[in-house]
């Protein structure tokens, strides 16, 4: 398998070097000839071309004529399967950098390939080749990550494109489509007043900030409401994770500790199922709105303590549950590290820590998925781990308080410092954003472990 890995791999060589020479007529000898339709589809093509003469015109339009002034193609991360003695199927990826002749400037771009090898006497053979870009929307995003951040041109952009897609409905489509879309403008009617009802948390938290007002911001994303420190949001709803943090340690004699609580939507959780709550953050102004918000008869229940992770401690085991929730991700690995090792000395035995995290699925931090599914497969211990957030957020400055990096954590990666630490796990998986209650999104990771 080795050695066919290293056949074809040469073959995507021999068609780099056909490419660079610029006689593209030379591909055909890469080619089994006697093939009566070789398929082939390039990139920029509208159709398949099928068929020598389609292809002899595709690689030389006009003989001996150059419309390209350079080019280089290179083949990459190239796998195979082969289906027989006889045939073999390759996927992998090409990049290709170009300059049209004439005053055009040149461009770059990556696409998906495939392709089918027969055997022959010389060796294996093109019988089909295709080239296939992701859907533009995507493919945009990602150039779009790449390029000068300018805020409002990626959303106007986006926008743009998904109009041409709504447009593109097919007739057949329609009937069906105008029900459902009916059937959603009953259910979800959404008035201009209420399309435009973001302005106003907008403008109070903008007002709250000039005049330097510590007042919880308003939520301009539904059940999202931002932290004052620039450190995400917290979100209205609970997840099913922090659910289990609060029915479980509700049963349970003691002390439970959240920490990363922001404005405490976990803590009260908590508070109001009987528990006995430490709340920790590192923003006092987060924590006094708690307190503020807490109904009286809870606050005996009720102690707050400020710190940042790693460096915030407490006595060995004084609690019998932690809960930390979108919080881990701002520490670097060894700071994750520092602080499940603290953690394991803070709980008691048979106490469970509940942890939740965002992953390079949710938000912004989808754009580094193609870097993490990279780092993954490479083996990175913490193939998440962004060290520049600028390079995933559509704004050109980091706000103030943010990390520079940002850790994205995976049920897989969270589960094996888990365990590092000493715990055990109880449970670990993916799931969506709490106000979605979706068991199928992949925005978090959550975990449940024990101390033994
Ligand atoms: C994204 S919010 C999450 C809030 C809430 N736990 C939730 O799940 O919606 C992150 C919270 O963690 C706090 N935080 C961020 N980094 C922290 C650190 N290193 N140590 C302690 N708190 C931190 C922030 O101040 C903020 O209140």
């Amino acid at each position: 398998m080795k050695n066919l890995q290293i056949e074809i791999e040469q073959i995507f060589k021999d068609a780099e070097r056909i490419w660079d020479s610029q006689k593209y007529v030379d591909l055909k000898t890469l080619w089994d000839e006697d093939d009566p339709d070789p398929f082939y589809l390039a990139e920029e093509q509208a159709d398949w071309k099928i068929g020598w003469d389609d292809l002899k015109k595709y690689w030389e339009p006009v003989p001996g004529k150059r419309m390209l002034e350079a080019i280089r193609m290179r083949f990459y991360d190239i796998k195979i399967k082969p289906l027989s003695d006889e045939y073999l199927f390759a996927v992998g990826w090409v990049r290709h950098d170009m300059k049209m002749r004439g005053p055009i400037k040149a461009w770059g771009g990556d696409a998906r390939i495939n392709a089918l090898f027969r055997k022959k006497k010389e060796g294996w053979k093109f019988i089909a080749y295709a080239e296939s870009h992701k859907t533009p929307v995507i493919y945009m995003q990602e150039l779009y990550g790449k390029w000068l951040k300018i805020p409002l041109i990626h959303k106007i952009t986006n926008r743009f494109l998904m109009r041409l897609y709504e447009g593109n409905i097919h007739p057949q489509f329609e009937a069906f489509h105008r029900r459902i879309m009916d059937d959603e403008n009953k259910q979800y009617k959404v008035s201009l007043r209420r399309r435009l009802s973001f302005i106003g948390p907008i403008l109070f938290n903008l007002f709250s900030k000039l005049r330097g007002n510590k007042v919880k911001p308003k939520a301009y994303i539904p059940g999202l409401i931002p932290c004052l420190n620039g450190r995400g949001f917290m979100e209205q709803d609970l997840n099913n994770i922090s659910k289990s943090f609060v029915e479980e340690s509700s049963e349970l004699e003691g002390l439970s500790l959240d920490v990363g609580c922001a404005y405490g939507i976990a803590s009260i959780a908590a508070l109001k199922k009987g528990s006995k709550v430490l709340a920790s953050d590192m923003d006092q102004a987060h924590l006094d709105i708690l307190l503020k918000e807490t109904p009286e008869e809870l606050k005996d229940n009720l102690t707050t303590k400020l710190g940042t992770l790693p460096n915030i401690d407490f006595k060995n085991e004084s609690f019998i549950a932690i809960h930390c929730s979108r919080c881990l991700h701002f520490l670097t690995p060894n700071e994750l590290i520092e602080t499940l090792r603290n953690m394991y000395n803070w709980i008691q035995p048979g106490g469970r820590i509940y942890l939740i995290t965002d992953t390079c699925y949710s938000g912004p931090w989808k754009n580094y998925l193609p870097e993490f599914e990279k780092k993954l497969e490479a083996g990175d211990p913490f193939p998440g781990f962004i060290e520049n957030v600028l390079d995933c957020l559509p704004i050109p400055r980091l706000p103030k308080g943010m990390t520079p990096h940002m850790n994205c954590l995976d049920p897989d990666t969270l589960s094996r410092e888990c365990k590092s630490a000493g715990f055990e796990i109880i449970t670990s998986k993916y799931f969506g954003p709490s106000r979605a209650s979706s068991n199928y999104g992949k925005d978090h990771a959550g975990i449940i472990a024990i101390k033994q």
